[in-house]
């Protein structure tokens, strides 16, 4: 009799791990350590066509429940040879992506909208403003809570199967662009009814968007833990 709920609840947590790459999983903001940086209004301004620098380097995603998906980067490279002379990019893109039945992730970016903003300030005086579309393939991701601060991390396992530093949760609905094509004609002087129209949009879409995770104690975790095994204990037990 244990040994018949021993192995149905063994076939539950199969059933749960293997569930791991569930494409619901992904959805939401996450961001790198650093808590900089997030997709949405505050890394890219469409209207105006500005990257706003972040006050630390980081990455983030957000991942909506209908295949969209926004990207915002901010790398700093330092140059050893003369610490003044660190380059720093800033990279937004936003497009559809798709979960594969293998567990592995494409992010297909709608190209008319990506944009970067290169700065070496020792090469350049000037920082290098462009348009920039890049695909991008993850091998796989996994979605786990942290034990040690009880967030939700969400790791991604790049095209060669490498380790990307890891993300946690910080919105949820996500906090993002318009999921629609932000420069429609391709050129980077809209229209006056183009703009207009990006903009109300814009508008409509903040009012109801984006919900702040609050990071649960990692104490409340683990008494949620413990209390979860009694219940599953007690469950053997009674049946
Ligand atoms: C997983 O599936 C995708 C899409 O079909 C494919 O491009 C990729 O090569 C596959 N990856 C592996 C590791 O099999
Ligand atoms: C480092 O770069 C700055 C800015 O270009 C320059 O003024 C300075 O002389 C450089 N220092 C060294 C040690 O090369």
């Amino acid at each position: 009799m244990i040994l018949q709920y021993l192995v149905a609840l063994v076939a539950v947590i199969a059933a749960v791990a293997a569930d791991s790459n569930d494409k619901s999983k992904l959805v939401g903001t996450w961001t790198s350590k650093s808590n900089t940086v997030f997709t949405g209004p505050g890394f890219y301004d469409p209207v105006d066509e500005l990257l706003i620098e972040p006050d630390l380097p980081g990455i983030s995603y957000s991942f909506t429940e209908d295949g969209y998906y926004e990207e915002a980067l901010y790398r700093v490279t330092s140059n050893p040879q003369n610490h003044s002379c660190a380059s720093a990019v800033l990279i937004f893109q936003h497009g559809k992506y798709t979960v594969h039945a293998n567990g592995s992730v494409t992010l297909n970016p709608f190209e008319v909208d990506g944009r970067q903003l290169l700065s070496q300030p020792c090469k350049k005086s000037h920082s290098e403003y462009s348009r920039y579309k890049q695909k991008t393939f993850f091998k796989s991701f996994e979605v786990s809570v942290n034990t040690y601060n009880g967030r939700n991390m969400l790791q991604i396992f790049q095209f060669d199967g490498s380790k990307m530093q890891p993300l946690y949760l910080a919105y949820k609905p996500p906090l993002m662009l318009p999921t629609i094509t932000l420069n429609p004609t391709g050129k980077s002087s809209q229209t006056g009814s183009t703009r207009k129209r990006v903009r109300r949009s814009l508008e409509n879409q903040y009012r109801t968007n984006a919900v702040r995770e609050v990071p649960k104690s990692f104490e409340l975790f683990w008494w949620f833990s413990i209390a979860a095994i009694g219940a599953s204990s007690a469950y053997l037990f009674l049946h």
